[in-house]
């Protein structure tokens, strides 16, 4: 079948290996999976045939970290447009390397780029009221470099319709984590936290998915800021701290978390500039215990404040690796079952 019929579902009904390639706001590095995907009717299935994360070279994560905090102008932003579909294809073509896997093999990748600037609350311009969502790395250089069909831009048809431009991952959730007997909560614990809802017996009509607030990037901005590292390995270091009540509270004071869904977020409402206005005279052990306590909070809240009572939460994305935090989110919801995505299969760095 000829690669240009990507959008008929026809082209599923034979197996066809496809390479996710996800880049997140933790900016850790370019996460890819190669898969074989199958689907009969309504009912998929897919095997992972290599996984592996490449760290960004320093010099494209700075320039990054200085576009989303808009420290770089269009030059720069046009570089990396270029350069990221560069380092993705050499990536793939290594763990192709590394897994024997050949790239004529691969039928299609699916990217998703780099989110350097989300708003999906409308802002007025020239009497219109615009949502917006920008994703770095083009899908079309990537397509030329490799010579495989990219599909990407998932998030700005959702945008463009007024949803919050997260359209995949409740779907991936519903067809591989729903159950018939248990309300369950998918939590991905990334830069930020989003939870997918599916209540017992759902349909796709009844998910509910949406952002709780930070994951590991605040985590990660103290671990870089006070401890020269770029993450809390196991939440070691927030375990030998004390909550701060004082920072606590004014962290609580963060309206995100109270927002009713749906809704989004990302770097551009946790930044480091907030972050570090609020922190004040406390030691750099209590403000890493602070803000891991503040990130299992409003994973907590969310699902306490929105959710019907669940019966088990299946978790994924590097922060579930955060032993501390799990402890403590599982400590805020004591009624409720804890899983990876693991122990159903999917690997929970992978998913
Ligand atoms: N062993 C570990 N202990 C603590 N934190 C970890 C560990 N392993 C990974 N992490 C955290 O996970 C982060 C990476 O998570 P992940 O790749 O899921 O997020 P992401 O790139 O923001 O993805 P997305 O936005 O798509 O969810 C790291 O920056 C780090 O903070
Ligand atoms: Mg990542």
């Amino acid at each position: 079948m000829p690669k240009n019929l990507i959008n008929s579902l026809e082209w599923l009904s034979e197996p066809r290996i496809v390479c996710g390639l996800m880049t997140g706001t933790s900016l850790d590095g370019i996460d890819i999976a190669i898969c074989s995907f199958s689907s009969a009717k309504d009912n998929h299935s897919f095997r992972l045939l290599a996984f592996n994360t490449f760290p960004f070279p320093s010099e494209i994560k700075n320039i990054l970290k200085d576009i989303i905090s808009r420290k770089r102008f269009i030059d720069d932003i046009s570089l990396i447009h270029f350069a990221l579909p560069k380092l993705f294809a050499q990536s793939i073509i290594q763990l192709c390397n590394d897994s024997s896997i050949k790239l004529t093999e691969i039928d299609a990748i699916g990217m998703h780029g780099q989110t350097v600037w989300h708003q999906p609350k409308q802002k007025e311009i020239a009497n219109l009221r615009i949502s917006s969502t920008s994703q770095l790395a083009s899908g079309s250089a990537l397509a030329k470099l490799i010579g495989i069909p990219v599909v990407y831009d998932f998030r700005a048809a959702d945008i463009a319709l007024g949803g919050e431009g997260a359209p995949l991952v409740p779907i991936f959730d519903y067809n591989f984590l729903k159950s018939k007997t248990e309300n369950t909560i998918c939590l991905n614990i990334g830069g930020i936290s989003n939870i997918t809802y599916l209540p017992k017996n759902c349909n796709t009509s009844d998910i509910i998915a949406f952002d709780t607030g930070p994951g590991n990037v605040w985590i990660d901005l103290i671990a870089k800021e006070f401890f020269n590292l770029d993450y809390d390995k196991n939440g070691n270091l927030a375990r030998q701290g004390k909550v701060n009540s004082a920072l606590l509270n004014k962290l609580k004071e963060i309206s995100f978390v109270q927002w009713k869904p749906p809704k989004s977020t990302g770097r551009e409402l946790f930044n480091k500039e907030l972050l570090f206005r609020l922190i004040n005279n406390i030691t750099k052990f209590d403000a890493i215990a602070t803000v891991t306590y503040f990130t299992a909070w409003s994973i907590a809240e969310n699902i306490k404040s929105f959710l019907e009572p669940a019966n088990r939460l299946i978790a994924s994305g590097g922060g579930a690796n955060n032993l501390f935090l799990m402890e403590l989110l599982k400590k805020e919801l004591p009624t409720i079952n804890f899983a990876k995505s693991d122990d159903f299969g999917i690997s929970s760095d992978a998913k």
